[in-house]
């Protein structure tokens, strides 16, 4: 190997075989040897065009690149702990095959604008296939929620029993939260979308370079402006992270209630068996494990996230070894959050529901106390008047054991004159159509939030097709 010194710069001693170990970046990188192959060779036509060297010496360099790439997809390449990363392991490699014409590759370039450029290029296909997940995982969403559209629930707050409300409505919710994690995603892009070569080191290089040539080859919408920001700063990652733990704490909430629901106590959701585990132990066991998996994972994310703050936090301009560490976490929470997504589609595709649960649930629990309050508020009793009215209702309906629609009208008369026989038209359907406001769950209201939804999802554009 010809560039066996360019990482001991002037030391006359080898790296000690511990500190070797310590300082490879190898088994972490190696997974943006395509990104790695790709910048090079837009780099090394970059460099011929520009005639830094020449058209010949381009072609060696770019199909030395390409066969290496062929190598590394059919796992016929030996990377070597000792040259620490993917990157210095093609460059390497490409001494090998096309020998010393491989040393002006490097010309122009650092490894610190190349490996700003490699993991930009990594994420940026990333986040577009993060959105095209979310997308799919918004498409079974709306099925989910089409296929149940006359399904009604009860409504909770503080886990309590609250207002009858659809079901659909309720998974429409989730819709919005992850319409918002792509838009989330979406600007992350755009903050990713810049290209760093050029920058060299730190203080950009001393030849004519065509940093905008590169940009077009690369497919980046802009260079970046300084240099020493370019080699040193990190933020794109941070914001994917944080975007995806958004996303999972999102994920989170939905794990947490299919969890919930799928119970015996609830009985509202069956998960299907392919998506299910049993128990060693106890027999009926039904363990909804993917779903607690996607809530454990949720931490694993977080942490990924407040790692790569901490590293970065103080750290003085511009590269510090401390940025190598940024590559773990980021790959961690990109397959966390992919395949959580994937496996949620697939589990959500198959949910049943057991409508007749919910049904009963949701119209006990005195889940129509505020119905009953807005209909003597219809009657002209002002609302905290009868509020308090069915307040007392409620307490004695509890004391007799007995539901609402179960109190004689004689009963309704002793708490205020202003009840009606039509007191007993108010039921669980009447409660739902009720909310007829826009962003309420009356069915009017839903299936037009679905329609929107769809609509919606047919006209975003980016990101790879299902
Ligand atoms: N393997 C290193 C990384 O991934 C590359 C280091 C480049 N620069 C340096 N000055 N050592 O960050």
């Amino acid at each position: 190997m010809k560039n066996k010194g360019i990482l001991r710069g002037i030391f006359g001693k080898p790296l000690h075989p511990l500190a070797q170990a310590y300082v490879a970046s190898i088994p972490v990188d190696s997974r943006l040897y395509r990104h790695d192959i790709t910048g090079s060779i837009a780099h090394a036509k970059m460099l011929a065009k520009q005639k830094i060297i020449s058209e010949e010496e381009a072609d060696l360099i770019v199909n030395g690149l390409i066969s290496i790439g062929e190598e590394i997809e059919h796992g016929k390449f030996n990377s070597k702990p000792e040259l620490e990363d993917i990157h210095m392991n093609v460059e390497a490699r490409l001494f090998e095959k096309i020998g010393d014409v491989a040393g002006k590759l490097h010309t122009a370039r650092s490894r610190n604008d190349q490996v700003a450029l490699d993991l930009r290029l990594f994420l940026k296909e990333a986040i577009l296939e993060t959105i095209d997940r979310l997308k799919n995982f918004q498409k079974i969403l709306i099925t989910f929620a089409e296929a149940n559209q006359k399904v009604i629930i009860p409504g909770y707050t503080h886990l309590q029993r609250a207002q009858p409300v659809l079901l659909a409505h309720h998974i429409l919710a989730y819709f919005e939260m992850f319409q918002r994690d792509k838009e989330r995603f979406r600007d992350c892009l755009k903050r990713t979308d810049v290209l760093p070569l050029g920058s060299g080191a730190l203080a950009g290089v001393p030849y004519s370079v065509d940093r905008d040539f590169l940009a077009r080859e690369l497919g980046f919408a802009v260079v970046s402006a300084n240099s020493m920001d370019a080699v040193s700063d990190r933020d794109f990652v941070i914001e994917y992270e944080a975007a995806a733990a958004i996303a999972m704490m999102h994920l989170s909430r939905l794990a947490e209630e299919l969890i919930l629901w799928s119970s015996a106590e609830f009985g509202f959701i069956e998960i299907d068996e392919a998506f299910t585990t049993g128990s060693s132990i106890m027999p009926q066991k039904k363990n909804p494990d993917l779903a607690e998996l996607v809530r454990g994972k949720t931490g694993r994310v977080y942490g990924n996230l407040m790692a790569i703050l901490t590293v970065m936090k103080a750290l003085p301009l511009t590269y510090n070894r401390d940025l190598q560490e940024d590559k773990a976490g980021l790959f961690s929470t990109v397959d966390i959050l992919g395949t959580s997504l994937e496996v949620f589609t697939e589990m959500v595709r198959t949910l049943k529901v057991n409508s007749g649960r919910t049904y009963e649930a949701a119209g006990t629990g005195h889940t129509l106390a505020t119905d009953l309050a807005d209909y003597l508020v219809k009657k002209g009793v002002s609302f905290r008047q009868a509020y308090d009215i069915v307040g007392e209702i409620v307490k004695y309906a509890i004391s007799k054991g007995k539901s609402l629609s179960e109190l004689s009208l004689e009963e309704y008369y002793r708490f205020s004159p202003t009840f009606a026989e039509d007191v007993y038209s108010i039921t669980v359907e009447t409660s739902v159509v009720a909310r007829k406001v826009y962003g309420g769950t009356a069915p009017e209201q839903v299936s037009e939030a679905l329609s929107r939804a769809k609509r919606l999802l047919e006209s975003e554009v980016e990101g790879r097709s299902d």
